[in-house]
Order: structure tokens, then sequence, then C-alpha cells
């Protein structure tokens, strides 16, 4: 066996690659727009440092790779919105060409890491694979579009729609930054918490270490194929989330709200039977995760 990790250097990529280490070989490519060099610091990787775009550089980092895991993306919605070209060209052109350099290297098996985004406002909760898709962003489109393409590659492809995921290295910084990270470095600051919104949205937030379970299973187990949620199947609204952290960091932080971001999804809560059925189950719950972040004096 050999692993590609493309966006191996990202939060969510970085702690796979810190996984695969003891199992094979493992390939990095990505070009570090979010994604940190000191990430994988210890994990023995070899990292091949530019774009998926970059056929040259592909065919190179894709040689001899049995296993393909398919993280790099723009990964923001708000972005997507902003910049739905940009978008367009790394989410969908780039999958089209990793996936093609898959089965070119005789890959045998495609993890694509989709999003919950496909299901979009639809009302329904909780959702579940059946449900039609509903993007509501450049971001969501192009996932479903790379979803599309593992249907219809010749490589056994696996998408796995993940949820809000969260856990140690995520990036509090910059406009995109995600609740989690952010919310914890208000907190320990004392500076207040804004909310996009009312805060009654509501999110399923699933521990990066059972995302990288998940990515591990849907490489090795023979008979999954198709799309799974990957998700905790546990709701919270981030109303919720801000009073959490602020009770666990013991903050004096006030929570302040600013207009709802545009292509923002209201209610997301998610089921996991399907991913469940196969032998996968999360195993960190939101409490747990939240303490594993707290600093260590
Ligand atoms: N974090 C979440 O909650 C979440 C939820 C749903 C889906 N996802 C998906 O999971 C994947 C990983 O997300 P993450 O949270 O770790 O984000 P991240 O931004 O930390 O990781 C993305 C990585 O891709 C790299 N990258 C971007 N464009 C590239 C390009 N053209 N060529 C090579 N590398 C490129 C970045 O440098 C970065 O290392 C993404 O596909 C994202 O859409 C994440």
């Amino acid at each position: 066996m050999k692993f590609l990790v493309t966006g191996g250097a990202g939060f969510i990529g970085s702690h796979l690659v810190h996984r695969l280490q003891s199992h094979a070989p493992v390939h990095v490519l990505d070009n570090l727009t979010t994604g940190r060099r000191d990430r994988l610091v210890g994990s023995g990787c070899r990292l091949f440092e530019g774009s998926i775009l970059d056929r040259t550089l592909l065919a190179e980092a894709v040689q001899g790779v049995t296993h393909i895991f398919h993280l790099a993306a723009m990964v923001s919605v708000s972005e997507s919105v902003a910049q739905p070209s940009a978008c367009e060209q790394t989410n969908v052109e780039g999958t089209r060409q990793v996936l093609e350099a898959a089965s070119k290297a005789g890959a045998k098996r495609f993890v694509l890491a989709s999003s919950c985004a496909i299901y979009g406002n639809d009302p329904k909760t909780p959702k579940n694979e059946s449900l039609p898709p509903a993007p509501a962003s450049p971001y969501a489109e192009s996932k479903l579009a790379g979803e599309k393409m593992c249907a219809a590659s010749a490589v056994p492809a696996v998408a796995l729609r993940f949820f809000n995921v969260y856990g140690p290295g995520q990036d509090p910084h910059g406009p995109y930054a995600a609740a989690i990270p952010s919310f914890f470095q208000s907190a320990l600051s004392h500076t207040p918490i804004t909310i996009h919104g009312d805060g009654k949205q509501t999110r399923d937030f699933v521990f990066v270490e059972d995302v990288t379970a998940a990515l591990f299973h849907a490489a090795l187990h023979p008979d999954l194929g198709g799309v799974y949620n990957v998700a905790s199947g546990q709701s919270t609204s981030i109303l919720q989330l801000a009073q959490k952290i602020i009770s666990l960091t013991g903050s004096s932080s006030t929570i302040t709200h600013t207009p709802e971001r545009p292509g923002d999804v209201r209610f997301s809560s998610a089921s996991i039977e399907r991913i469940r059925a196969t032998g996968w189950a999360p195993r960190t719950a939101l409490e747990e995760g939240l303490t594993r972040l707290m600093p260590k004096n």
C-alpha cells in the first residue's frame, strides 16, 4: 500500500497523515494556501508542494499510490460566494484531474472529502443520504460535482459528507475561521464572541479523530461505495456552543451578533445510520472534544 493525501497539510489532512504513517508510505500534495508545513513535522510523509491543478506534479505525487484521499479544496462557503470561478477551478477541475491521475496510476480506491453543504436549506431533518441535494453555494455545487465524478469514475470511489469538523490544530484566524477555534480564542482572551445571525442555526460537530477514522475505514473497507454522512449524530445550536465554551473556559466573554452570512445553512442535523451499518461510529462526544481543546498549563 501507498497513500496520497491531497490537502495533507490542512487541518483534517494533517491529522489523517499522522494516522496513516504507521500503515504505509504517505505522499502529500498541497500548495500550502491554507495548509501549513509544520503540521507535517514527525509524520515521515513526502511533501509534493504545489497545486492539484499542476498535472506534472500530480503525476509524480500519484506514482505507485494505491489509495487516494482527496481533501485539497477551497473550503470556505463565503469565499466560494465571493470567488465562484476560483472555487470551480480548484474544487471541480482539481477533483477531475486527481481522479484522472488516480485512474492512470491504477489506484485501488479514491476517497473524496465531500460536505453536508450539499443538503442546503432543505428543512427535512435529520439529513440522510437519500435526500435530494439542494446546494445553496458554489462550494456546495462543487462538492456535488465531485461526488458525481466519483460515481462515474473507473476507480472505486467513496464520498464522505463531513458535517462540522473540529479538533486540535484548527486555524482560529482569518475571516473564514470555523466557529469552535474562533470561539475558543475569544473566550480565552475574555473578548466578545461574535455569532453570525441569531445563533439559533444548528450544526453537527464531529471530532477530527472520528473523521480520520472514517476516512481510513472508507479507504480499506471493501464494501463501501457511494456517499456517506460523517457526523456525530447530535446537533447543537451555535448559541449553545458559545455558551458551552464560555462555561468550560470560565470566560467573562459576552456574545455579540452580526448579520447572517450569505450561503449559510440554517439547520444541520445528520443521520449517520448508513455509515454506522458498515462498522464506523463516532467515539467523541462534543463535551469531551471541547475539553480536549483546552490549553494545557
Ligand atoms: N472542516 C470541516 O468542517 C469540513 C466540512 C466539510 C467538508 N470539509 C472538506 O474537508 C477537506 C479538508 O478541509 P479542512 O477543514 O482540513 O481545510 P483546510 O483548509 O485546512 O485544508 C485544505 C487543504 O487543501 C490545500 N489546498 C487548497 N487548494 C489546493 C490546491 N489547488 N492544490 C493543492 N492543495 C490545495 C490547502 O493548502 C489545505 O492544506 C476539504 O475538502 C473540505 O471541503 C471540511
